[in-house]
């Protein structure tokens, strides 16, 4: 049975809200576990479909996976990897499953896995992954959907990427931790979240410096071991829930976090007149002031202002005094949720990559359906703030990259119900990523 969730408008949330573990940590960590024959643990893994997915593609690839979601603990034993092919229907769910292209090289002669699937938010290629493993002395072969990979063994390697791939950048930081000699990673990702994963493949004997920065280095390791390593809060969804504060001129406190890695979203909520307080070092409040003013912003890899918040934020600029430009340099087409923004009485206009929001005095509940995750979570902030009653479809977007948000933001105020329907309604899930 297909969900749609029921939301009646126009409360302002308040209160106190836990954010989980890092959706985008965990995944490539779990990849990363393959790197070992020994057994990893991972704390504070959230209970989403990417992570089910995730689990399907380990234990798909032979691996012993536990996964104890009310603990959020996954214990993962790849033990000696014995298929290193992937079929294409576990591939095809998310994008992120492509991040086991890296560990599986490092470990195993021949690798053969299917490309990731279609993507509502671009085309999103993974030649800047392959060009890095090739450097590293992997070969491809690319036919029917199929990338085949051999390898005689990994070489460090000094290796340029052309734009800062997060995916890339991980699949490289995995391959070149086994690889003979040492590896520069040059215009490297810098988010947060390779950070993570770096602090996870160190401390399973790994030697990375640089992570963070867009210089890493890589001294290969001839193996690594097991670990314990607990994830980093999610960033997205801690700025999903302030931004529900502010758009329904309410106040939320969001607790485990960590601020550094919001900066840009608190800036940009303090520059359209939102009050924005830390009140600990891993607890951010944030308040609606009089009504929010346009701003105009350009979404950037980190440290810049997250594509992955940029729909939500549309929502606030919605309703905003005035006009605002939004401009998306990270994915070519991530402005599908402006449809049913639009459908509840938003003014926005896209042209290529660039959304001229006019902001208005109110927005309308209507039904609409979510194309993608981040897309669903800014349809759903506007729910929160029209007048009248939202159906939000296809909501199984949502569940991607979050876990109970309905019961949480019910706990702050909101009226929100999750309904199913009919199953002749219910449509197949999408490959996806975000
Ligand atoms: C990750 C995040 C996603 C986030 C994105 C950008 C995970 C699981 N997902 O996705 O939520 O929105 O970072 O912050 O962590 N590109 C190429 N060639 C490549 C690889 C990427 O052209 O080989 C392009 C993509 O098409 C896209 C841009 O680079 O336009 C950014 O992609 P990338 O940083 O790789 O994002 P993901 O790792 O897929």
């Amino acid at each position: 049975m297909d969900q749609l969730l029921l939301i009646r408008g126009g409360v302002p949330l308040r209160g106190r809200v836990r954010v989980n573990g890092s959706k985008n940590a965990s995944l490539p960590i779990m990849a990363a576990t393959l790197l070992t024959d020994e057994s990893t643990v991972i704390e504070d893994v959230p209970n989403l479909l990417d992570v089910s997915s995730m689990i399907a593609v380990l234990k798909g690839l032979g691996a012993s996976v536990d996964y104890r979601p009310g603990q959020g603990r996954l214990w993962v034993t790849p033990g000696s990897l014995q298929q290193a092919s992937l079929p294409v229907e576990l591939a095809g769910r998310m994008r992120a499953s492509f991040l086991v292209l890296g560990p599986l090289l490092a470990r195993r002669k021949k690798v053969r896995i299917p490309l990731p699937g279609g993507c509502a938010i671009g085309s999103r290629p993974v030649d800047l992954h392959l060009k890095g493993l090739s450097a590293l002395g992997a070969r491809f072969h690319i036919e029917k959907g199929l990338v085949e990979g051999a390898s005689d063994g990994l070489q460090g390697a000094r290796i340029y990427l052309d734009f800062p791939s997060v995916g890339a950048t991980e699949n490289i930081i995995m391959a070149a931790a086994l690889a003979r000699g040492t590896t520069i990673l040059e215009n490297a990702a810098t988010e947060p979240e390779i950070v993570d994963l770096a602090n996870c493949l160190n401390s399973m004997g790994a030697q990375i410096v640089g992570a963070g920065t867009s210089r890493i280095r890589i001294e290969g390791v001839p193996e690594l071991g097991g670990t314990r390593h607990v994830v980093i809060p999610d960033r997205i969804e801690a700025g999903t829930l302030l931004l529900a504060g502010v758009i329904t001129g309410g106040s939320v406190i969001v607790e485990h976090v960590i601020p550094d890695h919001l900066k840009a979203l608190l800036a940009k909520l303090a520059e359209a007149g939102a009050k924005v307080e830390e009140l600990g070092p891993s607890t951010i409040k944030a308040s609606a002031g009089e009504r929010i003013a346009a701003v105009d912003l350009k979404t950037m890899p980190y440290p810049g202002f997250p594509t992955d918040l940029q729909p939500q934020f549309m929502s606030l600029l919605a309703l905003a005094e005035g006009t605002s430009v939004v401009v998306e340099t990270v994915f070519e087409n991530r402005f599908r949720h402006v449809e049913g923004l639009n459908s509840m009485g938003a003014q926005i206009k896209v042209e290529g990559r660039q959304a001229v929001i006019h902001g208005r005095p109110a927005l309308t509940g209507a039904p609409v359906s979510a194309t993608d995750l981040r897309g669903a979570a800014a349809l759903l902030l506007a729910a929160l703030a029209a007048q009248g009653e939202t159906k939000l479809n296809e909501v199984h977007h949502l569940w991607r990259g979050h876990c109970g948000l309905e019961e949480r933001l019910a706990l702050l105020g909101a009226r929100i119900e999750l309904i199913s329907e009919e199953p002749e309604r219910a449509l197949n899930m999408g490959s996806h990523s975000g």
